[in-house]
């Protein structure tokens, strides 16, 4: 780790400003449903009460894009992180300005602040130098837990670094470790499975995955394109047409660079992607007309699973099918027990794949759930994370 952490400097009784990356779905009735986010902040979280630090967390929650918006304050986060830290967690208005420097001037050692969303600011995600000023002003050291939100460069990923000493978390700390392992030196044959809806969302990615992996699958929405521009005709199925072009160049590239390219061979396809929905199971050549594939089939899965085997590197970003609706989501969960059953370093990149690996009951056998989803991508495209360049050299 060339970054300074949290164990290089001193935090025993002082005022810790922590970006932490709480950006967790939270349900109508404001509960959060996934806080896998907040557990994998504890070891920072606490390693800072235990050492008599003032801890003060900052986060995003959403895109309210610089306005306060009632479904995006953090007291739902602040009520479900009290229930994990078994404390109570104040919450406080505003993340910046005499409401926060009360709430700071009113902390004694060990107490856990959160502050308001962040993104409520028109000004953090301008990177706005006065605004990150005013975010350090409370605190005297500043912590970066936020891996997944280290590849934006807002005022409180990187401006604050401006004005305080920086140093990575402990969670940043284990995320560049093993992401670093698989771009440094993967053990080969390297795998990536690759899924989600959208060719356009990952397209940079996908080109520069080809100069590194052995074999690149893919599946989830975005094979559809791939599998259109074979010439094979996918219904209604969610399809980025425009792209097929790009398609093309990605399979010719993968055949250039000798990358074992796989689509799926058979699909599972309905009507509407709605519980219930009456299914077929088919070849990619016979998906009828007025279907949509949300799922691959057996033969896919058998096929996926045996070109896994003897891979020593696995990483799996983005769902094999439609995978929060029962019916479509064995392809994801075979997947994920496939990656469970191999002897190989797998890290699992982001919000829906960690999901898929924890309900297939199999997330403790992967080597790494990463928190991050556009993060990793942009790691492992080999790009500088600026929440990271921002941090203090070791
Ligand atoms: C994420 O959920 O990937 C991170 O929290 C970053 O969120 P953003 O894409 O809204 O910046």
């Amino acid at each position: 780790m060339v970054k300074k952490t949290l164990r290089d400097i001193d935090t025993a009784g002082k005022r810790v400003l922590v970006r932490v990356d709480f950006n967790v779905p939270i349900n109508g009735s404001g509960n959060v449903t996934d806080d896998n986010r907040l557990r994998t902040a504890l070891p920072t979280i606490n390693y800072l009460v235990e050492n008599k630090a003032k801890v003060i967390l900052v986060s995003h929650l959403g895109r309210p894009k610089g306005k306060v918006v009632e479904k995006y304050k953090m007291d739902p986060v602040a009520e479900s992180l009290s229930g994990l830290m078994g404390r109570r967690v104040v919450k406080v208005d505003d993340c910046v300005g005499e409401v926060t420097k009360n709430a700071v001037a009113g902390m004694k050692e060990g107490d856990v602040l959160l502050l308001e969303n962040v993104r409520f600011h028109p000004e953090e995600e301008k990177n706005d130098a006065g605004f990150a000023r005013r975010l350090a002003e409370p605190a005297e050291v500043f912590v970066n837990d936020a891996f997944g939100a280290a590849h934006r460069a807002h005022a409180s990923t990187t401006g604050v670094a401006r004005f305080l000493p920086a140093v990575a978390g402990f969670l940043m700390e284990k995320e560049l470790e093993a992401l670093g392992g698989i771009l440094e030196a993967p053990g080969r044959p390297f795998a990536a499975v690759i899924g989600g809806a959208k060719v356009s969302d990952k397209i940079n990615f996908l080109s520069s995955l080809l100069q590194k992996v052995d074999l690149l699958i893919i599946g989830g929405g975005m094979a559809n394109t791939f599998l259109a521009a074979q010439g094979y005709d996918v219904g209604k199925s969610l399809l980025e047409a425009d792209k097929a072009g790009l398609a093309k160049e990605i399979i010719k590239e993968a055949g250039d660079r000798g990358v074992k390219f796989l689509l799926p061979v058979d699909v599972v396809a309905a009507k509407e992607a709605a519980p219930g929905a009456a299914r077929v199971t088919v070849t990619v050549d016979q998906i009828p007309p007025d279907y949509m594939v949300l799922d691959i089939g057996p033969k896919t899965v058998a096929y996926f699973t045996e070109a896994l085997k003897n891979a020593k590197t696995v990483f799996w970003n983005g769902p094999i099918g439609v995978f929060e609706i029962e019916d479509f989501s064995r392809g994801t969960k075979a997947v994920a027990r496939a990656l469970a059953g191999i002897d190989a370093v797998t890290v699992i990149g982001g919000g829906d794949s960690v999901a898929a690996v924890r309900d297939a009951g199999v997330a403790d056998k992967m080597t790494h759930n990463s928190t991050g989803g556009g993060a990793s991508l942009k790691f492992l495209e080999g790009k500088q994370l600026p929440g990271v360049a921002a941090l203090l050299d070791r």
